[in-house]
């Protein structure tokens, strides 16, 4: 990548991943979608919806929608490859395994506690009723993408993530020690020190929101919905080991936003969900946090070329170039029927994308 020394003004770098994503169907399909294909050349998207991905079938029709969105959007002029999960049920046979494994638009399965998220209540009560998929993944090579929390009442929020590396990842990696792995959106110093130190099939996506805030973002002056996401984030130690190990150029922990758009009102409210809407300045929000911690040339490793690799897909070859340019961020976005609120909306981010 070319980075100007000093006060950098400009650097360009391959055009990156976005390694996890929520884009949802129908009318919020198609308005979040250019957010994220104008600047990332693929995405892992996230098999949530309401029913959820649960087979090849409803993955390959999924894959469809996105397609169409994409030809009537004005992103249509980049490419831009979206690949497919399934969500992982106690119901998911090896031959639906095996079926996805041969599906070239499926990358990976997602495992979901249940109740542990946002449509996450048809996912995994016991992940030994997992373990004929499980195998099966391993067998044929499918990674697991792991939404890594426990949701026992009895385990404080904040602990859930250390207490599933515990209770169910370090049993998991014993049963199963070939398969491939993604601890999806870490949050804490543990989960860190756990995939540092695991094996090379063993990876972490870091969303911008995780590397920019802690948790009194959460309570500043007043209770801030639109910074409660799952899992929640953590106290600034914890923020400072993350930004610690996405800017050392470790090749096992890459970028996933995580952009997770909910209407406005389903935000703000009594019983207000989680999920924090970053797609549209994701890279800039990255760039900054690399920025601050005087590592831009390592930028490229982690948003470009690193999960690629993990992956075992192809680095891609086009770039993108980010400019020392402030870029207001909107009060509110566009969601077709309803409004949503974007990170730091009506602040402004430091870094402007441009495609090159
Ligand atoms: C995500 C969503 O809204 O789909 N929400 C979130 O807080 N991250 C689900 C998830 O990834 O947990
Ligand atoms: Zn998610």
């Amino acid at each position: 990548m070319a980075v100007e020394p000093q006060s950098t003004q400009t650097c360009v770098i391959t055009r990156p991943d976005d390694w996890h994503l929520h884009l949802r169907e129908g009318a919020l399909l198609k308005k979040v979608l250019p957010d994220t294909a104008s600047v990332f050349a693929r995405a892992i998207i996230m098999p949530n919806l309401r029913p959820p991905v649960t087979t090849v079938d409803r993955a390959v029709a999924y894959r469809d929608e996105i397609c169409q969105a994409l030809l009537l959007s004005d992103a249509q002029q980049r490419s831009f490859e979206p690949l497919m999960t399934l969500y992982l049920t106690e119901q998911t046979t090896a031959q639906e395994i095996k079926k996805a494994a041969e599906c070239p638009f499926i990358h990976a399965v997602k495992l979901y506690p249940a109740g542990a998220t946002t449509n996450a209540d048809a996912g995994v009560r016991d992940i030994r009723q997992a373990y004929a998929a499980l195998e099966a993944m391993q067998t044929h090579g499918l990674p697991l993408l792991m939404h890594g929390e426990v949701v026992d009442p009895d385990i404080d929020i904040f602990d859930r993530e250390a207490v599933f590396i515990d209770r169910v990842l370090t049993p998991l990696m014993k049963d199963l020690p070939e398969l491939t792995m993604v601890m999806e959106h870490i949050t804490t110093e543990v989960a860190v020190d756990f995939v540092k130190a695991g094996p090379d099939h063993l990876g972490a996506t870091i969303t911008a929101h995780h590397l920019l805030l802690n948790r009194n973002a959460m309570f500043d002056g007043g209770l801030r919905p639109h910074h409660y996401c799952l899992p929640l984030i953590k106290r600034e130690k914890h923020r400072q080991a993350l930004v610690a190990i996405a800017t050392s150029g470790h090749p096992r922990f890459f970028l996933g936003t995580d952009s997770a758009p909910h209407p406005q009102g389903a935000k703000e409210s009594a019983c207000g969900c989680a999920g924090i809407y970053t797609a549209r300045d994701a890279m800039g929000f990255y760039a900054e946090v690399f920025d601050q911690a005087n590592a831009l040339d390592k930028l490229e490793g982690f948003a470009s070329l690193f999960g690629a690799d993990f992956y075992g897909l192809p680095r891609n070859q086009d770039r993108i170039a980010l400019h020392r340019i402030p870029r207001e961020i909107p009060e509110t976005v566009d969601f077709g029927e309803v409004t949503g609120v974007p990170l730091r909306a009506g602040g402004q981010v430091a870094w402007t994308v441009n495609l090159c």
